[in-house]
């Protein structure tokens, strides 16, 4: 997992709890890279569990919350510090029919030795987005709050669906995500 994804993730940690919890949780943890990760750098994905877990037993927040609100929060930071991808698009499906044919291969040159999920999308004839999420890391909360981030960022009224479909090799998940109708009043 690339530095930058654990450099945000303590940042949000220091934000949203405290520099001390941060400390906290980087010393509680077994870290290889000691808790000292440069933005291109690459790092065993373990230790993101690690931290997690800890700063679920810290915080009494589950690991699948956690995953979520951090998704939220990167999702945001994206938008500064990848603002590139994300300013020409009008809406979060724009976006998001290009994640993997488009931003997540431009990803792939920016950062080397990167580990992507795959997002296949299909439209259906009632205007949802169905998006369909495989990876072997299994980060589907991680996934729900970027795309939860996203709908926000483009203020849309949006129901997002999730069905997991558990695989041997890793993790598969289906979103659907669905625009709320406008109230008649
Ligand atoms: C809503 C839009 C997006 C979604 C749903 C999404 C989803 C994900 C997920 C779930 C991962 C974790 C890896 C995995 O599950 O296998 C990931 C990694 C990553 N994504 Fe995206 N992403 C989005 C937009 C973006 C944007 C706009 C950028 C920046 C240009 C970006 C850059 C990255 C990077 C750098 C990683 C880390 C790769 C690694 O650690 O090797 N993503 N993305």
């Amino acid at each position: 997992m690339k530095g930058i994804v654990f450099r945000e993730f303590i940042s949000m940690v220091e934000n949203e709890f405290s520099i001390e919890t941060a400390d906290e949780i980087i010393t509680a943890s077994n870290l290889k890279s000691e808790g000292a990760y440069t933005t291109v750098g690459t790092y065993p994905h373990e230790e993101m569990v690690e931290l997690v877990s800890h700063l679920s037993a810290k915080t009494n927040i589950s690991v699948p919350e956690l995953l979520r609100a951090f998704g939220n929060y990167l999702f945001q930071r994206f938008t500064i510090i990848h603002a590139d991808y994300i300013v020409n698009h009008q809406s979060a499906f724009e976006l998001l029919k290009l994640l993997d044919g488009h931003i997540h291969v431009e990803v792939r040159k920016l950062y080397t030795e990167t580990e992507l999920p795959s997002f296949e999308h299909e439209e259906n004839a009632d205007g949802s987005l169905i998006l369909i999420y495989k990876s072997r890391r299994a980060l589907a909360d991680f996934a729900q709050g970027l795309l939860e981030g996203c709908v926000a960022h483009f203020q849309h009224a949006m129901q997002i669906e999730r069905q997991d479909i558990p695989e041997e090799n890793g993790a598969h998940s289906r979103f659907t995500l669905r625009p709320m109708k406008a109230k008649h009043v």
